[in-house]
């Protein structure tokens, strides 16, 4: 049973008004809120328990080393991957995808392979690419979508061929809520030779993400999305692959034996976790993907699909509202556009209203050009969003519609 209740007790901000008005904050997609379980952990952390880690030989290194190495656990636990070496914390989900291309791409990529991603990336997911293509000459293949946002079987099929070295694609898109089948696709990639990379940024926060039975090849998250602080993501790869990757960057704590003529290097993950790390942040992690798991991912998932549906009836009874984005089993991301409204006049309008949604091309401009439009707005759910929410949001919108 999901006490949505008293979940939405544990997030002590949604407690606040905004402009007098309740708190109805629907940009969890753009970055959660934080329990007051991950609160305590980063003050208790600070308070009694803070060093440096790796380094140090006395008692407070030590304990707050061993924090450290559980919170790697913890994500181990939280994606069941099959070792907690296949789990390197990096800046965000950004790093950890800049991390695969820098290190995996430039040492196994060549001129004559091809990288396919899908038409729905993110910047993140595409940019890199981008980047690494004018560097080694590979050519990037982009794989069309629906125009209701859903994934095409025959498009995919079409670009996949032994030439696809990495298949790198959204689990699901920030800006259409649309689930790719993750794990069909993955089979098919390997069939045909190539790895396969999944940006999990909004997919893992939703879903109950199983890696190995997924059998990707590597997954990035960011913890700020995941009810976590900023400053801290994953990168999860299978540990042959990591072990074949040359280090990202350079420094203390990912060395073996260092001369002033040359150095060896650690093995994963620490080859990849150069300088002393986001330490803190990496705990205050552990301890909301903790939470996360104590409250079940699938009765999240079960809660915000209930929501999903809810929120996609209500939006048809706002006349002139376009939802972008409609494909089956979409998770709780709902990009739209009213009729004669700039999105940016709107989001002024709704914040008046308590009300906060993210405006803009949500770091995803090809795609929302796309789909046929230059900005839109986007209300997205939290796995403490409620009917509440929902209800505040469609009464604002029908008050925003009045202003124009
Ligand atoms: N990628 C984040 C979003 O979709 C910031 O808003």
């Amino acid at each position: 049973m999901y006490d949505l209740l008293s979940v939405r007790r544990d997030f002590p901000v949604l407690a606040r008004e905004i402009n007098g008005k309740r708190n109805t904050f629907l940009d969890s997609a753009a970055s959660a809120q934080k329990p007051q379980v991950v609160i305590d952990k980063i003050v208790d952390i600070y308070t009694k328990s803070y060093a440096n880690v790796h380094r140090g030989s006395y008692q407070l290194s030590e304990e707050i080393t061993s924090e450290y190495e559980q919170a790697r656990k913890t994500v181990q636990k939280f994606i069941n991957a099959k070792s907690e070496q296949e789990i390197v914390f990096t800046r965000n989900a950004t790093e950890a995808i800049n991390l695969v291309a820098f290190t995996w791409g430039r040492k196994f990529l060549t001129k004559m392979d091809e990288v396919l991603i899908s038409e729905a990336e993110h910047h993140a997911n595409l940019v890199p690419w981008q980047m690494l293509r004018d560097e080694i000459g590979f050519e990037l293949k982009i794989f069309k979508i629906k125009d209701d946002g859903s994934f095409d079987w025959e498009e995919y099929c079409k670009l996949l061929s032994g030439k696809t070295k990495l298949v790198a694609v959204t689990g699901m898109s920030n800006v259409l809520g649309t689930v790719f089948p993750l794990k069909e696709m993955i089979s098919s990639a390997h069939a045909v030779g190539a790895k396969f990379l999944i940006d999990g940024c909004q997919y893992v926060v939703h879903h109950p993400t199983d890696v190995q039975d997924l059998d990707c090849d590597f997954l990035a998250f960011s913890g700020h999305k995941t009810y976590g602080p900023t400053g801290i993501g994953v990168l999860y790869g299978k540990y042959d692959l990591l072990n074949a990757m040359p280090p990202y960057q350079f420094g203390g704590d990912m060395v073996n034996i260092v001369t002033y003529q040359a150095t060896t290097f650690d093995v994963p993950p620490s080859r990849f976790e150069a300088g002393t790390p986001a330490i803190v942040q990496a705990i205050g992690l552990g301890a909301a993907l903790e939470y996360m798991m104590n409250l079940g991912m699938i009765n999240i998932y079960q809660h915000e699909q209930e929501l999903t549906n809810y929120m996609h009836r209500r939006l048809k009874e706002v006349d002139g509202l376009i939802e972008v984005g409609t494909a089956e089993g979409k998770g709780g991301v709902f990009s739209f556009l009213i009729e004669g409204v700039h999105p940016q006049d709107l989001a002024f309008i709704l914040d008046k209203e308590g009300v906060a949604v993210r405006v803009g091309h949500h770091c995803a401009a090809p795609l929302i050009r796309r789909m046929g439009y230059e900005s839109l707005a986007r209300a997205s759910l939290g796995l403490y969003s409620d009917q509440e929410d929902v209800d505040t949001f469609i009464a604002a919108l029908q008050k925003a519609k009045t202003f124009f």
